[in-house]
This record gives structure tokens, C-alpha cells and sequence, in this order.
């Protein structure tokens, strides 16, 4: 059934216009930006634009389903959602919506370790839906028992995400004092003061916490401390050995998220991971990363044989989610969509979002002729 909010925002467009009137300017550039100058943001747009198909009005097939597998898992649609960090910020709740909407669209939601609403808590709201993005912290006690959490409520598949070996830099992140520790400055309250509706809701539901790093740092009583320890947990990047001992440590599906060259998905099928993510982080990290729509294909073709290839970055759309599909993705994650459906409309806007993609992908199928999500290849050439 189509949402009554179709009619208002029928379109990712929409939901980014009201998330910026709704949310103050330091949260909203936040979730918008890239890093450095916005070149890979604008380069994500641009290859992702670049890529055109072909319909087949003659020789067309019978109306398509959105329906895939991956993982061995049946979905009733080719895309999911990205880990977000600090989810909190954009929306409080934002986590737990997504996570609800998931489950009832019956999609893939990826909980980040940095994310505002625990693993528990997420799990309540996704079920069989979650699967869980790992940071991988340096204390082997705390690694561990972070999956044995997502072991315990039932999650199966491990992101382990390998593409921050440091922090990206964001000039307006910086500017708004949205450093670690965030600082508190006259322009954020005035920002804040804008934005009544967000700081009534953040007010009611108290500041965005790191959920799922709670219990490790209990004692520890100001911000400055918990940015303190949670940047020195973090802080050591994922390297080849450290995705072969979370190999080992991990029983379920191991899918690692970041990879951008051909090198990188040998070596990640070498491990024997389950799948990966082409992915330039949405543009977060590296201001001259290539695009994963320049990846994908190589990459699709060196180790497709030997694990199942995602993507995400920069989609906006139902028909960029087709371009990836047709670049021969099996699941296409995106990020900040959900959290413009969310900023939007709060709970409602998280499946408002899914619709959206949902309605337009299979708007495009049916113009091609395409009857399912992994037939969209044979659209390309
Ligand atoms: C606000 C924000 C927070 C993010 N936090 C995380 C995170 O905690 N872990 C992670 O692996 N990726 C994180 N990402 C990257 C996303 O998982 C995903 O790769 C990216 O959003 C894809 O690009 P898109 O937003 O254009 O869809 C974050 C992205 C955004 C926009």
C-alpha cells in the first residue's frame, strides 16, 4: 500500500528538503557532507548519472518483483540499510525506526557499532532483519563480546568496515564544533533555537549516546572522557590479520565494507568473507577515491565467483539503485536517504523512504522489461 505521504514527498529530493528545515544546520551538515572539498560526493553523482540502460519494449518480460536473495537469505527488495554513527544526532530514535521499517519492508538493516540505540534494542525492532557493522575495537574482551551480543540476539551477518584507518576531514563538522568532544557553542544554540521540534524531541529523549559502547565505559562521567575513550578503543585500523582473526572469531557471515580496488576484494575473498561492499564511505573519507560505479564492474568480475558483491554511495534513487543493480550488485545500501525520511517525518518517514525506492525501482523495471533485481545486468550495454 502506498503511504499517504506519498502525495507530500514523492521523492528522496523531498525528504532532503524538509530534513533541512526540520534539524539544526551543525546535524544536517553532518549527515549531508562528504569531506575535504565534496569532490567524491559530487564524483559519486556524477559516475552514478553516467549510467544509462536500455529498455526492451518488444521483447519485454512479465511485470518484475523487487524480491532477491542474498546470504542465502530471501529479501523482499535488492537494498538495505548503511550503518550510520551517531544516528541519534539527526533524529532521536532514528536507529530504532529504521530498524522497525526494515523488518516490516523485509530488508536488510546494518546496526552501527557507533549508532544511538544498542544492539538489544535494535534487535527488538529488526529481528532477523539486523545485521551488525563493527568498528573493531583494539581490546580483543571488548571485540568479542561486542559479537557475542550480536551473536545472542540472533544477527548473522558482520559488517566489519576497513575504509576508516583515520578520521575523515570535514571542514563544517569542524566550524559547527562537531569534533570529539562536541563542544557547545553560542552558534549551535542558536541553530538549535531554530529547529524547536528537533530540540524538543532531543530534549525529551536526552542527548545521542554511543549505545553500544555503554557498557564498556560505565564509569566514565563527561563527554570529553567518553570521546577520549572511545577514539582510543577504536583507533587502530582494520588490517589483513585483523579480518582473518574476526574470520576465525566470527561463525556467521562476514561481509566487508569499503573496498574500492581489485586488490582489496582478492584479498577479502582470500579470507574467505562471505561478501563485500564497494563502497567510498558516501564520499566521508577520501575526497579523490574513485566511485564504486567505477569499481564495480572489475570487481564483480575478478571475485564475484567467490563472494556476493554489494554497494553503496551516493544513491538517491530508485533508478540509481537500478545502476548499481545493472553494474551488478546484488544488495545496494545507501545512508543518508533513510535519514532524510527520518528527519522528514520521524517514524513514518523511515518507510516512506523504503517506498520511495521501492515504487521507482520497479518503475524502472517494468519501463526496461525487467522481471527481476539480478536480470537488471543484461540492461546495461
Ligand atoms: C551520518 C553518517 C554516519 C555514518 N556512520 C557510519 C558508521 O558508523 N559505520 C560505517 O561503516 N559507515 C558509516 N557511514 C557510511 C554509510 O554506512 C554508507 O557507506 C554511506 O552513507 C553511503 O553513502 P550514501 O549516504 O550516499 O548512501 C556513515 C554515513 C553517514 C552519512
Amino acid at each position: 500500500m502506498v503511504s499517504k505521504l506519498n502525495s507530500r514527498a514523492p521523492s528522496i529530493a523531498d525528504l532532503k528538503r524538509r530534513t533541512q528545515k526540520r534539524i539544526p544546520k551543525f546535524a544536517y551538515q553532518y549527515l549531508v557532507g562528504g569531506c575535504n572539498s565534496d569532490q567524491a560526493v559530487a564524483r559519486n553523482r556524477h559516475c552514478l548519472d553516467e549510467v544509462a540502460l536500455h529498455p526492451a519494449y518488444l521483447s519485454r518480460a512479465k511485470t518484475a518483483s523487487l524480491a532477491t536473495t542474498a546470504l542465502g537469505v530471501q529479501y523482499d527488495a535488492p537494498f538495505g540499510i548503511a550503518p550510520l554513527g551517531l544516528s541519534g544526532l539527526i533524529w532521536p530514535k532514528a536507529a530504532e525506526y529504521h530498524a522497525t521499517a526494515a523488518k516490516k519492508a523485509n530488508i536488510p538493516y546494518v546496526l552501527s557499532t557507533l549508532a544511538s540505540t544498542s544492539i538489544e534494542q535494535a534487535a527488538a525492532c529488526a529481528g532477523s532483519n539486523l545485521w551488525f557493522q563493527l568498528y573493531p575495537p583494539k581490546d580483543q574482551e571488548i571485540r568479542l563480546d561486542l559479537m557475542q551480543r550480536a551473536r545472542q540476539v540472533g544477527c548473522n551477518n558482520l559488517v566489519v568496515t576497513i575504509d576508516v584507518p583515520v578520521a575523515g576531514r570535514r571542514p563544517n563538522d569542524i566550524k559547527n564544533g562537531l569534533s570529539v568532544p562536541p563542544k557547545i557553542t553560542l552558534n549551535s544554540i542558536y541553530q538549535t533555537l531554530l529547529r524547536p521540534s528537533w530540540a524538543m524531541a532531543t530534549a525529551l529523549n536526552g542527548m545521542p549516546q554511543f549505545a553500544n559502547m555503554q557498557p564498556y565505559m560505565n564509569k566514565l562521567s563527561n563527554l570529553e572522557d567518553v570521546a577520549n575513550y572511545i577514539r582510543s578503543t577504536l583507533k587502530e585500523p582494520v588490517d589483513l590479520a585483523m579480518l582473518k582473526e574476526l574470520r576465525q572469531q566470527w561463525t556467521g557471515n562476514l561481509i566487508v565494507k569499503g573496498v574500492l580496488s581489485v586488490e582489496d576484494a582478492k584479498l577479502v575473498a582470500s579470507i574467505n568473507a562471505d561478501a563485500l561492499i564497494v563502497s567510498n564511505h558516501g564520499g566521508r573519507q577520501l575526497d579523490l577515491a574513485h566511485t564504486p560505479v567505477e569499481m564495480m564492474q572489475e570487481i564483480v568480475e575478478a571475485v564475484g565467483d567467490k563472494l556476493e558483491v554489494f554497494v553503496d554511495s551516493g544513491v538517491e534513487s530508485g533508478v540509481d539503485i537500478a545502476r548499481y543493480l545493472a553494474l551488478g550488485a546484488k544488495l545496494v545500501f545507501s545512508g543518508r536517504p533513510y535519514m532524510y525520511g527520518v528527519g522528514a517525518f520521524g517514524k513514518e518517514g523511515a518507510d516512506q523512504c523504503i517506498d520511495i525506492f521501492s515504487l521507482e525501482l520497479e518503475q524502472v523495471m517494468n519501463q526496461l522489461g525487467c522481471s527481476s533485481p539480478h536480470e537488471l545486468v543484461k540492461f546495461i550495454n
